[in-house]
């Protein structure tokens, strides 16, 4: 799981542990030479745990240890199924979630599935009216055909699995044109992401495809006149290391009071 990326003396003196905040990186603390302690530099905290037994939930805060000692970088990145069954919390979710593209051929069971579109729809909706619907793909074919909708995005076509959320113009028509050009789309965004949080949660990857031909991919799956085809997800085990993209600084995007 680990690869090594860097070695040398480290000690928790403020300095060393400036480190990008949101990086998830582990040391491993050596006393004497052998492998002690396990520590995770988690947004910006320090937790630790003991080797065998690696896990992303806070733990004390082991500062006061002289680790004065050799110690070996290790990225490990924040993929779920390191947490050695363990839950994530919220955040764990939130800062861990990344886009996975490149998929392994093993398959992602029904009940994974069935659970991430219970979540999707657990997603706040206008009016309740749940203006989202969604088209599990596992046929070859039909996901080869998405593909070329998805101007040839091939992990449309290797992911083992693809969910497309459509909005719904119908069930969404109580609330005129403000319903059809604006809430159904936030209705199928909020599920969407409500399902990419789960997936990473049960270890899975996945990725929000938006570049796709509406008119081919409304061909491919026999959608009505009413459902708009909004994303693609495709979704599998992930064969790709997690990689975090940089967010803008929050004083770039953050506005108070007024813009
Ligand atoms: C509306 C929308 C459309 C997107 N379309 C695509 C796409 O067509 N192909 C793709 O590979 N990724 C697509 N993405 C994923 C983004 O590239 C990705 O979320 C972004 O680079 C941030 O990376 P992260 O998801 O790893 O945090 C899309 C994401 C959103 C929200």
């Amino acid at each position: 799981m680990q690869q090594t990326v860097q070695r040398g003396r480290f000690d928790l003196s403020d300095d060393c542990l400036s480190f990008d905040p949101c990086a998830h990186v582990a040391l491993v603390v050596q006393f004497d030479g052998a492998v002690d302690f396990l520590c995770l530099l988690s947004r910006g905290k320090v937790e630790m745990e003991t080797a065998s037994h690696l896990r992303f939930r806070p733990l004390c805060c082991h500062r006061s240890h002289t680790l004065r000692a050799q110690t070996k970088y290790l990225e490990v990145g924040v993929d779920a199924h390191d947490v050695a069954g363990e839950k994530l919390d919220i955040e764990e979710c939130i800062e861990g979630r990344t886009s996975i593209r490149v998929f392994k051929p093993d398959p992602v069971e029904d009940s994974i599935v069935d659970e991430a579109l219970r979540m999707a729809n657990l997603a706040p909706s206008a009016g309740n009216l749940q203006a989202r619907d969604f088209v599990v793909v596992r046929n070859a074919h039909t996901k080869k055909l998405l593909m070329e909708a998805a101007y040839g995005q091939d992990f449309v076509w290797t992911a083992p699995v693809v969910i497309v959320i459509c909005a719904n113009l119908e069930r969404i028509r109580h609330y005129g044109d403000r319903g059809r050009n604006l809430y159904c789309l936030q209705d199928a965004a909020a599920a969407i992401e409500n399902m990419l949080l789960y997936l990473f949660s049960r270890g899975l990857g996945a990725v929000w495809v938006g570049a796709f031909d509406e008119r081919k991919t409304t061909e491919v799956l026999g959608l009505p006149d009413h459902a708009r085809p909004v994303a693609i997800v495709p979704i599998g085990h992930p064969a790709e290391k997690a990689f975090r993209r940089r967010r803008l600084p929050m004083e770039h995007i953050v506005h108070r009071e007024r813009w």
